[in-house]
């Protein structure tokens, strides 16, 4: 049965769309079978995997708001290793419409994967930067979320908003909801300010810290241009060596957790 993981922050520019895709590549290349969710209008996602050219008209705004199918609005793709839900700017208008919505209205992109959830080990959704229906239909149909957090001042301002969204999630609409892990991002090893909030974030999260952290790294904001993972653009770069690890920790920690409980 795959796992869903949400990757979500509503502050925007944090790295989630860097996380989504290059985490997604990243258990695709470990050999795991994986689905990217894209749910940001604005489709960083799409393009920063390179599905945006072979996307059909069909997006996630069909998926959420009409009768399609995950079969039908899927893209495949051989590299990176993995399938896509593309995401248009057509899905702009989808929150306000989806509050029009009497009964469900929180839960119409749970019911789309629950029916493709066993043909996948991870499906990442790729959150937008707001705490709106969009990111509620993401937690609510997630197992887990995975918050970055970017290594600068103010970085956990806007968390303990996403905390409480994720406490109402859990209460209203998904009880097993956790928290996967958080993972620092834009990491700069030589400025105190990414070793203070490494260090304040750890303090508050703990052992849901990833080890892995992420660096600010050049060739992480140049490689969706190219709609390439870090891991065709450049594969011996520190960025895709940090995201590697981060995918490796992400596969070891649900293995324990499956002996755990299984
Ligand atoms: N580790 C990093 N090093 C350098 N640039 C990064 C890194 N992570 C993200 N970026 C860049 O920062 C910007 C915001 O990242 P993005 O992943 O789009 O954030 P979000 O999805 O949270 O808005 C993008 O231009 C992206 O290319
Ligand atoms: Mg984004």
């Amino acid at each position: 049965m795959g796992k869903i993981i949400a990757i979500s922050n509503q502050k925007g520019g944090v790295g989630k769309t860097t996380t989504s895709i290059n985490l997604a590549a990243g258990l695709g290349y470990l050999g795991k079978k994986v689905l990217l969710v894209d749910l940001d209008p604005q489709g960083n996602a799409t393009q920063g995997v390179g599905a945006k050219s072979k996307a059909n008209k069909l997006s996630v705004y069909n998926l959420l708001m009409e009768s399609y199918q995950v079969e039908d609005v899927r893209v495949r793709l051989n590299v990176p290793p993995m399938d896509v839900i593309p995401s248009n700017i057509s899905l702009a208008g989808a929150d306000l419409q989806m509050n029009k919505f009497e009964v469900g209205k929180e839960e119409l992109l749970k019911k789309k994967l629950d029916k493709v959830k066993n043909q996948y080990d991870f499906i990442i959704i790729d959150c937008p930067p707001s705490l709106g229906l969009l990111n509620t239909n993401a937690l609510t149909a997630s197992d887990s979320v995975l918050i970055p957090v970017q290594c600068e001042y103010y970085a956990l301002e806007g968390v303990t908003q996403l905390l409480l969204t994720i406490r109402l999630v859990q209460q209203l609409f998904n009880p097993k909801l956790i928290i996967e892990g958080v993972l620092l991002t834009m990491y700069d090893a030589r400025t105190n300010l990414s070793v203070e909030v490494q260090q304040e974030v750890r303090k508050h999260f703990k052992e849901k810290v990833y080890r892995s952290y992420i660096p600010r790294n050049v060739k992480l904001s140049e490689s969706p241009s190219r709609g390439q993972t870090i891991f065709e653009y450049d594969v011996r770069c520190d960025g895709a060596k940090a995201y590697a690890g981060l995918a490796s920790e992400v596969v070891k920690q649900n293995e324990k957790e499956v002996k755990y409980y299984g």
